[in-house]
């Protein structure tokens, strides 16, 4: 399989920034555009050549496939926060669906021959039956999930006309770190369980909020499939390798590891990694958290030659930990 030079969009996000790194390890050539709306330029390595802007602007994405050679590309630039796709629809459709559109037809004007896509466990909505495998009815129970199943479809009905294949691959809970501390999770009024408990665990927060104990679940907090950043984007590289070899087919995969934590079992772990546990305060549940959120990643397994490398959770939080300690040490936020 021959290496392409890849385009990473929204490089220099929690996500993308990892997939860089991954890249790059791997010797594949790498090129990043992101426009800095949530994204922090220094998790972009100072080698990587950098261009500061949106992926819907045609004339630039098609300048940066000319100038690197593009072959492939790593679509992460997106928003993603899901209650506020709900206060803001339209932002979300343009933000994900109509610049994936832009930048989906600059690539196929310019021959680009495959597209990886960041997708979410939120197209399945309130799923019908869990573990959640990719046959489950795809109901967005949201904007954010909405638009980015509409990307999907774009995917799917471009791949049939041209000669463009995809992966769209869906996340589940992505958290962690990089094992050699160079990237994670930045930025102010993080949502997301394990981010928010390791800032408490470092005190920049003074507790953790528990959004619902009466859930029908053994311990009544919500479940969720929790994914090593490091293993996700590790699975990104065995799907473009695929892409590559196949350029007939197309892969539309869960991410995660089919394996269910709750809220009570993290902040329980996390707790045992310190020398005194967090404060918890035990409140109603949030709008709209489905119970019991868990991949079936049996279509994973047997599709690509891909293995979980850190899905202990001590792993997960021991990462997440370090590098939330790295950003308070180097008072980066
Ligand atoms: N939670 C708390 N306290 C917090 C933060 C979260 O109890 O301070 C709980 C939530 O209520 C939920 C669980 O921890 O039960 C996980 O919540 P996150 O916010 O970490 O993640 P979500 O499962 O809500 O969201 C994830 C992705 C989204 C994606 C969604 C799909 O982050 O991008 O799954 O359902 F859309």
């Amino acid at each position: 399989m021959s290496k392409l030079p890849v385009l990473v969009t929204g490089g220099a996000g929690y996500i993308g920034s990892h997939a860089v790194l991954a890249l790059r390890d791997a010797g594949w050539a790498v090129a990043v555009i992101d426009n800095l709306s949530t994204g922090t330029r220094y998790l972009v390595p100072d080698d990587v050549p950098f261009y500061e802007g949106n992926v819907a602007d045609r004339e630039l994405v098609t300048r940066i496939f000319t100038e690197q050679g593009t072959g492939a590309i790593m679509h992460f630039a997106g928003s993603i926060v899901v209650p506020e796709s709900v206060e803001k629809p339209l932002e979300y459709y343009a933000n994900n669906t109509l610049a994936s559109h832009a930048l989906l037809s600059a690539a196929v004007d310019s021959g680009i021959k495959h597209f990886v896509f960041s997708s979410t466990a939120a197209v399945y909505g309130d799923p019908e039956r869990v573990p959640v495998d990719e046959s489950v009815a795809k109901l967005p129970i949201n904007p954010y999930g909405a638009s980015k199943l509409m990307t999907e479809r774009m995917l799917e009905d471009a791949s049939a006309a041209f000669p463009i294949n995809y992966a769209a691959l869906r996340y589940f809970n992505v958290s962690g770190a990089d094992p050699g501390g160079r990237s994670g999770q930045v930025g102010k009024g993080s949502t997301h369980l394990i981010k928010v408990a390791v800032e408490a665990a470092v005190g920049k927060r003074d507790h953790v909020d528990v959004f619902g104990t009466d859930y029908p679940t053994p311990d009544g907090s919500c479940v969720r499939d929790y994914i090593h950043v490091s293993d996700l984007v590790a699975a990104h590289l065995k799907a473009l390798e695929r892409l590559i070899e196949r350029p007939e087919g197309n892969l539309v995969l869960n991410l995660g590891y089919g394996r269910g934590l709750s809220v009570l079992e993290v902040l329980d772990a996390l707790d045992r990694l310190l020398p005194q546990p967090i404060r918890r305060e035990l409140k109603g549940r949030r709008a709209g958290d489905p119970p019991n959120l868990v991949s079936s990643n049996k279509a994973l397994l047997q599709t690509l030659d891909w293995t979980a490398r850190h899905a202990d959770i001590d792993d997960i939080l021991g990462h997440a930990l370090e590098w939330e300690r790295k950003l308070l040490s180097r008072n980066w936020e």
